[in-house]
């Protein structure tokens, strides 16, 4: 877990903003859910085999003896809401967004963090593969709103609850053969959650793995159309994809369509996916309401503000104001103060040192803060009624009304 400190909220903020209006812009409205749930959602819903609930939860005892998590994800949560607070009964699909952080007891690792923000994107309610590709199609739209150009989604069908017991059965036929090559954790896997074993990343593994059967050879004729329709759309839609047959992702309610987008590789240096998501048409079912279908992704935020600060993508409309108020003597002080007032109410992002009383550490100031102009208000200039504007980089300055200043700074900044 790490502070966030003032010099990175620039990106938190850019990128916090672009969510915010992409979810306006395809039709999500805000849900927020609390910090703390309790465990059995999780156990249920993510998956009693999967690592979050096996070895990532940080989870604590209340004094009245219920049993809490920290969330280590939004979407069970997420199905909770809907089901306890009516949201089932509006009309359908719904498209509900939400940002925040997310905690998971992780091996600290680069990209990797105990706590980490999520933005989270779900449409529940509905099957219709033309969801699937707009979701993804929201997911680009975001990264590519930070600044993002190169990314490629991976996308897999892993089936449903009529294809996939047919398919699990061949899988652990193939590898019950060859148990004795397996990783540790893949012989575990092997009883416990067999799909796991596709996306293993132990060298013997990957190699075994490329001569496994493919989920997309064993889905049944409802998952090949609905995965068909979802590519079609993609390639509509011009996103750049390409087919994984090993992408199962680590949490048990997916179903179908599997995805995850992952950032062009930078030379000698291993990448984490951006995100990822897919289809759960179980979860509403297993969390106690009817059988409804979802579709979502989670957005990794600290991992796009990692990439953006690697790849010297510029952050505009940070910290930095247009006008830096230098004040002089006492009467100086009292105007500055007022005039400060007025500047922020007319819009116009002001800096100032109020404490610091000589020009020459105020203008030093002003310098490191960047701003393009400075206003003086001394002694003279408070019984004159005027300020005097500065042009930081000419250094070229003129007397105004303080009557006139904020007209005259509008349009040298609409300039
Ligand atoms: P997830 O793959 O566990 O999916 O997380 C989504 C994204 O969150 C990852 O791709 C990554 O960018 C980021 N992330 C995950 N763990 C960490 C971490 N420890 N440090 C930094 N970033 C991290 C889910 O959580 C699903 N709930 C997504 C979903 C929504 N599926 C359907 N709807």
């Amino acid at each position: 877990m790490r502070d966030i400190l003032p010099l990175e909220q620039v990106y938190w903020e850019k990128i916090r903003q672009v969510i915010q209006k992409n979810a306006k812009s395809y039709g999500f409205e805000r849900l927020d859910t609390p910090i703390l749930e309790e465990e059995e959602l999780f156990v249920k819903g993510t998956g009693n085999s999967t690592d979050i609930v096996q070895k990532e939860m940080y989870s604590l005892k209340t004094k009245g003896g219920d049993r809490l998590v920290l969330r280590p994800e939004f979407t069970p949560a997420f199905i909770r809401a809907y089901l306890e607070s009516g949201l089932s009964s509006c009309p359908q699909p719904l498209k509900l967004y939400t940002v925040g952080p997310l905690f998971r007891y992780e091996r600290a690792q680069k990209g990797r963090y105990r706590q980490h923000e999520q933005a989270n994107f779900e449409i529940i309610g509905e099957s219709d593969p033309v969801l699937d590709a707009q979701l993804i199609q929201t997911f680009f739209s975001i990264i590519q709103g930070v600044g993002f150009k190169d990314a490629t989604a991976q996308i897999n069908s892993i089936g449903c609850r009529l294809c996939r017991p047919n398919y699990r059965k061949k899988l652990v036929a193939f590898y019950g053969k060859r148990k004795t090559e397996l990783c540790s954790d893949c012989q575990k896997r092997l009883k416990q959650n067999p799909l796991r074993l596709l996306d293993c990343k132990n060298e013997k593994c990957v190699a075994i793995s490329e001569e496994a059967p493919q989920t997309i050879d064993n889905l049944c004729p409802d998952c090949h159309n609905h995965f068909k329709n979802v590519l079609e759309y993609l390639d509509e839609l011009e996103i750049p994809y390409i087919l994984n047959f090993r992408l199962v992702r680590g949490l048990d309610y997916y179903t179908k369509t599997v995805f995850e987008v992952w950032p062009e590789e930078e030379e000698g240096g291993r990448q984490s996916a951006l995100g990822g998501g897919g289809r759960y048409d179980n979860l509403v079912k297993i969390l106690g309401g009817k059988d409804t279908s979802g579709v979502g992704f989670g957005m990794g935020v600290d991992r796009l503000v990692g990439l953006m600060k690697e790849r010297q993508i510029k952050v505009f409309g940070g910290n930095t104001p247009s006008v830096f108020l230098v004040q002089l003597g006492e009467l100086g002080k009292k105007k500055a103060l007022k005039l400060f007032e007025d500047l922020r109410r007319s819009n116009i992002r002001a800096a100032s040192q109020f404490s610091k009383n000589t020009m020459n550490t105020q203008l030093r100031l002003a310098d490191k803060t960047k701003a393009p102009l400075a206003l003086i208000l001394g002694q003279k200039e408070a019984l004159d009624e005027t300020v005097i504007i500065r042009d930081m980089e000419s250094g070229s300055q003129e007397t105004v009304l303080l009557s006139k200043v904020i007209k005259e700074l509008k349009k040298r900044i609409r300039r």
